[in-house]
């Protein structure tokens, strides 16, 4: 046993130890970033969450101990007591808040050796695959640790907002029942029900509405929720909502709330003031402006519909989508005319991947514009488009052509594109925007029918309602989506609370009686049973800590996350199991 941890207490994390604590002593526990031998002296950079101190070995105060100190190698474990002093003039290191000290040992032990690691924690350039199969050392690098740690402080700073609003944390279960709607269920096989499986909650939805018929009034919960959907940058299998749900409330009494969890967490997590209310935008207008329903406000470049303009113009390509019911539509990259004909190729290829017949470039200059399409513009034409984009000289217009739809997309993204290509973006704007009025439902090409946009609790505009037979994609959903940076960071509505409004959305969702019973049954019954008015919003925690970490994948703010693949590389789940375990299961694999 260690005599250290036996006897000595921790003054000190490494990284606080300062030049207040100047000829005191301290007693420290790390790891061993690096060990350097010069001019006889030992030095070690001893790291901890906190930071690195550096430690040093003096061979004319104490032979023995510096002759051990010569076993020390990269990532040993060790507890060291000494005294902190101040380093030598000009050795000190103004990068580090500890690099105005060092603290020479009297006294240390080896905790623990460590072999070579597969890298080292300082290594910038170490492939993800083998970062998470060794995730523990990974999890060492201060990057990291810096991420899970502002994740903590942030879910801590959640609670206490939730606590002091009158908010209750309610538990709600992982084994449930699979209502496939959205994404597929993880499901979980049930050993004494053969056959019968449990399905791992998508979300606390149905649960959290109970809660609220229960008479709860105010619930909140930090929850694991488990979608077994394709995997993108900022989605996981499993990933971390902060659920909320309220009663007798409306859209604004919400908004108000959620916009007061924002502010609390980014003052208490970052110290930064947010500026409230946040900016509001219809479902629609955000379509129509950026071409997407989780805008990136942190920049211009709005799209601008021509398709009045050139529905009747020579150019075939505009007046031909303009007369079929399509649309013909522009940004405009300030300044941009400079790109070159292999760049615009490039904008091309890029807009032809969402689904672009056709991408127009004009390049505007003093009295007219370098295009393809000049030539088919009247100089008329040419003009009002030209006031309508507001062009000036030097400006970049790309225009497309084509379906509603399409020429959203592609504007949406290229949108995007260019402003990380013009480096239009100030990588310190927090640009949040509430997104409200989305379609209550959308028609599905795959599955031939309406599907809910959100789910299908959500309510109607009641004076759509009438909508619901006979033009569904009309109706209007009491629904809002916060969106910061153009990162969907949470979502919600008000939800029907009245059983004869659930059982017409059902019926346009091309859900009969009995299926709607099969799946839903209980919330049916609740809602006959005195369902108060109510509505929530969930966010989810991983996509927020990733802005407010500045992290590029949702992996790094993850402790043990999932690849693209589902699978986690350190455990190697997910694994096959043995027959014996699936005998008991009445499982057979096919
Ligand atoms: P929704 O499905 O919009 O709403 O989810 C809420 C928020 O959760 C985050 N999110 C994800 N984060 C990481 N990986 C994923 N796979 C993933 N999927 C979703 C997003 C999203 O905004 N029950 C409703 C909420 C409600 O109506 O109250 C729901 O789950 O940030």
């Amino acid at each position: 046993m260690s005599r250290f941890i036996e006897e000595e207490k921790r003054t000190h994390y490494c990284g606080q130890v300062s030049a207040r604590d100047e000829g005191n002593q301290v007693v420290l526990f790390g790891w061993v970033q690096r060990r350097r031998d010069l001019g006889g002296l030992i030095f070690v950079d001893l790291r901890d969450r906190e930071g690195i101190v550096q430690i040093v070995f003096d061979p004319d105060s104490d032979e023995a101990l510096h002759a051990e100190a010569r076993k020390i190698r990269g990532e040993y474990v060790l507890a060291v007591r000494g005294e902190v002093r101040r380093r030598p003039a000009g050795m000190e290191n103004p990068h580090m808040f500890t690099g105005q000290i060092e603290v020479t040992v009297s006294a240390f032990e080896i905790l623990n050796e460590a072999k070579t690691l597969p890298f080292s924690p300082e290594d910038e350039d170490v492939s993800e695959n083998l970062r998470l199969k060794y995730r523990y050392l990974d999890l060492r690098r201060p990057a990291i640790q810096k991420n899970l740690i502002l994740r903590s402080r942030l879910a801590i700073a959640t609670r206490q907002y939730f606590n002091e609003n009158g908010f209750i944390e309610v538990e709600t279960p992982f084994l449930g029942k699979s209502t496939p709607e959205g994404a597929r269920d993880y499901l979980v096989p049930s050993r004494i029900t053969k056959g019968a499986f449990y399905a791992l909650p998508q979300s606390p939805q149905i649960f959290k509405q109970l809660l609220m018929v229960s008479g709860f009034d105010r619930y909140f919960q930090i929850v694991k929720c488990f979608r077994d959907e394709d995997l993108r940058a900022d989605r996981q299998p499993e990933f971390t909502q902060i659920d909320v749900e309220m009663s007798f409330i409306t859209e604004d009494d919400i908004i108000n709330m959620m916009e007061g969890l924002m502010k609390t967490v980014f003052k208490t997590c970052l110290d930064i003031d947010l500026l409230l209310p946040f900016p509001r935008l219809k479902y629609a207008d955000a379509i129509s402006r950026y071409g997407k329903d989780n805008p990136d406000i942190r920049f211009g470049m709005e799209i601008v519909d021509l398709t009045d303009i050139v529905k009747n113009s020579g150019f075939k390509v505009f007046s031909d989508a303009a007369g079929s019911g399509g649309a013909v539509k522009a940004i405009r990259a300030e300044g941009a005319a400079s790109l070159s004909r292999k760049e615009l190729d490039g904008l091309k290829d890029f807009a032809a991947v969402y689904g672009a017949a056709t991408l127009v470039w004009a390049k505007v200059n003093a009295a007219d514009w370098t295009s393809p399409a000049f030539k088919f513009l009247t100089p008329q034409e040419a003009e009002t488009i030209g006031l309508a984009m507001n062009a000036t000289e030097g400006d970049l217009i790309l225009f497309t052509a084509g379906t509603q739809k399409v020429v959203s997309d592609v504007l949406g993204n290229l949108r995007l594109h260019l402003a990380k290509k013009l480096n239009l973006i100030d990588p310190k704007a927090l640009a949040f925007t509430w997104v409200t009025e989305f379609p209550l439902m959308e028609f599905s090409e795959t599955e031939q029918r309406f599907v809910s946009t959100h789910h299908p609790f959500t309510s109607p505009f009641i004076e759509d309602l009438p909508f619901l037979a006979t033009d569904p994609a009309r109706v209007r959903a009491r629904a809002y989506d916060l969106v910061l940076n153009g990162s969907e960071i949470g979502g919600g509505s008000i939800r029907i609370h009245r059983r004869d409004i659930q059982a017409q959305v059902f019926s346009a969702l091309g859900l009969g009686d009995e299926d709607a019973r099969e799946k839903f049954g209980f919330l049916l019954d609740a809602l006959e049973f005195g369902a108060p008015p109510h509505g929530g919003l969930a966010f989810g925690l991983d996509r927020l800590t990733m802005i407010m970490t500045g992290a590029d994948s949702i992996r790094d703010v993850i402790a043990f996350p999932k690849t693209q693949k589902a699978a986690c590389l350190m455990s190697e789940a997910p694994s096959e199991v043995s027959s014996e375990q699936l005998a008991e299961l009445s499982l057979k694999i096919v």
